[in-house]
């Protein structure tokens, strides 16, 4: 058994450290490596191919150079459509993150507000799952790129404007009872969407599932730990690199300043 598991978290941006702190929570004995491809932000207004291309080539040189024992898409748009691609490549457990229709479902009464990025609500993934856990409750989509740009700005320490967050959530403000966040920059505003939807509207997000799921996986493996290095290392696709603001945010996560991995390295 090995003594210390490596595992990489993958997003287009910060939005996958809502998946973090889930795991490391849960598993906070782990090694945590985070690639975000902030050169091609945002995903959720990528073509499909591109988007394929990219995820399959970062994420599999980054497992290859840092011996990486499991990776974790801790992102929406990608996993929707790239899993299966990285999984007939890659031999150590890939895990994604879908929208969580499923639970949802099962506690409201009323609509769920499916809240995620423009290619997630149109991909036949995502349709597919409201058709499967769905079918009784009416599921109202709203694809938004701007509430993903609004967690990116309040890593950076910009305070998030209640009223624009108002205006982007207004078609379903009175229309639901539960808000599905379908992609994992919105776990970050969390606060900030209660405060709008108001607290008869329940929230819910896929990272506590995954956390779950990335430990069943490392016992079903035999992948062991051991120890936390800390500060954890984290890449950037993006040259150059933008600055202070953005090391700060993560310095709060754990991370050590980004450094850079380009898709013409990889
Ligand atoms: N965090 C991502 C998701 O879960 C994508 C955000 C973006 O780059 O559009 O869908």
């Amino acid at each position: 058994m090995k003594t210390l598991a490596n595992i990489l978290i993958f997003d287009s941006g910060v939005g996958g450290l809502s998946v973090f702190q889930k795991i490391q929570n849960q598993l906070p004995m782990l090694n945590y490596v985070y690639l975000f491809d902030n050169e091609a932000y945002p995903y959720g207004e990528l073509k499909p191919e591109i988007l394929i291309s990219r995820v399959t080539t970062l994420v599999c040189s980054i497992v290859k150079r840092l011996n990486i024992d499991m990776v974790v898409i801790a992102c929406n748009t990608a996993s929707t459509i790239v899993l299966p691609a990285l999984r007939d490549i890659l031999t150590v457990p890939v895990v994604g993150v879908v929208p969580a229709i499923k639970p949802a479902a099962s506690i409201s009464q009323k609509a769920i507000g499916l809240i995620a990025t423009p290619a997630t609500v149109e991909r036949q993934y995502t349709h597919d799952l409201i058709k499967q856990y769905s079918s009784s409750i009416p599921v109202r989509l709203l694809g938004t790129t701007r509430l993903v740009t609004m967690a990116e700005e309040k890593l950076r320490g910009k305070a998030v404007d209640i009223e624009e967050l108002k205006g982007v959530l207004g078609p379903l403000i009175d229309q639901i009872d539960v808000a599905v966040l379908g992609c994992t920059h919105f776990p970050l505003l969390h606060n900030e969407i209660q405060t709008v939807f108001g607290s008869d509207v329940t929230l819910v997000d896929s990272g506590l599932a995954i956390a779950k799921r990335v430990e069943d996986l490392l016992q079903l493996n035999n992948i062991g730990f051991q120890k936390k290095q800390k500060p954890y290392a984290i890449y950037s696709s993006a040259t150059p690199w933008e600055g202070v603001a953005l090391n700060n945010g993560l310095q709060q996560f754990g991370f050590s300043p980004v450094q850079t991995f380009r898709l013409q390295d990889a």
